[in-house]
């Protein structure tokens, strides 16, 4: 029985609803295996914005520091999108992931047969499954680079340390050897520079893991593997902003983004823990959008930070079940199956814990 701090992060559009329905099965797995989970909620994007006037109050820092893990909605959203650019909801979410040091991002994607007919790709694309692992780097690149802005120019610079390009590398790796030991790095090598360092260093850690195979494919060849034949993937390793698009699609492949968890860590066990998917304003407050995606995501800061490995599984095989009973949300809902809301899709899985 263990006793842990969490502070969560609802942020912006359909982030309160989305973290209110994990909070709902991690409530469930306190009563059930016997935990405590402390709350702190804090501010961050457009919210904390309304409140403070930035998006990223020190507070909200200093909170998830002194915390065991962090667990995040999402920010963001049009009503702040005249904000000068140093004063968007985003600047909030790149702020804390800096501010935290979590440098490495792990994206899973796994097509689970119940969701087949949600995916985008015909059957046969879809035969031999789907299940990779995206590595992010999170903290460098083009997201971190200097921005200039001349009267009718603009400029962002992608630049990457060899040592930032190794530590990201070891935790693919690091993945791989849990998984199916194939690493494809993508870059693109062709045209870039910094992919170039980045190449040449992959080839340099990859001496350490023998076991491992390593592979290079071009960003632009990679969408397109992922979308004729997406079984051939097992950790893909990245940059932060190949990351981030190569994500989403990934997602899309395994049925919808509202499914898709993620993990940011650093250099200690307190990481933080958010769907990949946006705020969704569109649908805020409609208790429409799908918690599934916040649900995982708490089930890998569960084995991840807090090391409740059997907890995580419970959470993973009670979605499982609640899928096999033919639940969806407006996202996932295919012909034959019972539409439910956010709230009740959260409720059904703290209930098949
Ligand atoms: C993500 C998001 C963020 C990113 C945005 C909101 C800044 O798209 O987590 O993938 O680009 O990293
Ligand atoms: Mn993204």
């Amino acid at each position: 029985m263990g006793e842990f701090n969490v502070a969560l992060i609802p942020g912006d559009g359909i982030g309160p609803e989305i973290v209110a329905g994990a909070v709902t099965v991690l409530d469930a797995v306190s009563s059930k295996y016997g935990h405590k989970f402390n709350y702190t909620e804090v501010y961050m994007g457009g919210c904390a914005i309304d409140k403070y006037g930035v998006p990223l109050p020190q507070e909200t820092i200093d909170i998830c520091k002194k915390s065991d893990s962090v667990l995040l909605g999402a920010v963001g959203g049009p009503k702040w999108d005249s904000q000068p650019s140093e004063n968007r909801p985003e600047k909030g979410l790149l702020g804390i992931r800096k501010a935290l040091g979590l440098y490495s991002n792990l994206r899973p994607s796994i097509l689970k047969p119940q969701l087949k007919d949600a995916s985008p790709l015909k059957d046969e694309k879809l035969k031999n499954g789907l299940n990779v692992m995206v590595v992010r780097e999170l903290t460098g690149g083009i997201y971190f680079g200097k921005r200039e802005k001349g009267a009718d120019w603009a400029s962002d610079e992608e630049k990457y340390s060899v040592e930032e390009v190794k530590r990201i590398g070891k935790i693919a790796f690091e993945t791989a050897m849990l998984r199916g030991k194939r690493v494809v790095s993508v870059d693109k090598a062709n045209v870039l520079e910094s992919s170039r360092l980045w190449r040449a260093t992959m080839e340099q850690i990859s001496k350490d893991y023998p076991e491992v195979t390593l592979t290079h494919m071009y960003v632009d060849n990679a969408a397109m593997q992922l979308a004729i034949n997406p079984a051939q993937f097992d950790v893909i390793v990245t940059s932060n902003i190949f990351g981030d698009i190569l994500s989403d699609l990934s997602s899309a492949i395994a049925g919808s983004i509202g499914m898709l968890p993620s993990a940011s860590l650093g250099a200690t066990k307190c990481g933080m823990y958010e769907p990949i998917h946006g705020s969704a304003p569109d649908i805020a407050g409609q208790d429409i959008a799908n918690p599934i995606a916040t649900i995982v995501s708490a089930a890998m800061m569960l084995e991840m930070s807090f090391g409740l490995i059997d907890e995580a599984k419970a959470i993973n095989d009670a979605v499982d079940k609640v899928l096999n009973e033919k639940y969806r949300t407006t996202d996932i809902m295919s012909e034959g199956m019972t539409k439910v809301g956010c709230k009740k899709m959260a409720e059904l899985i703290a209930e098949n814990l």
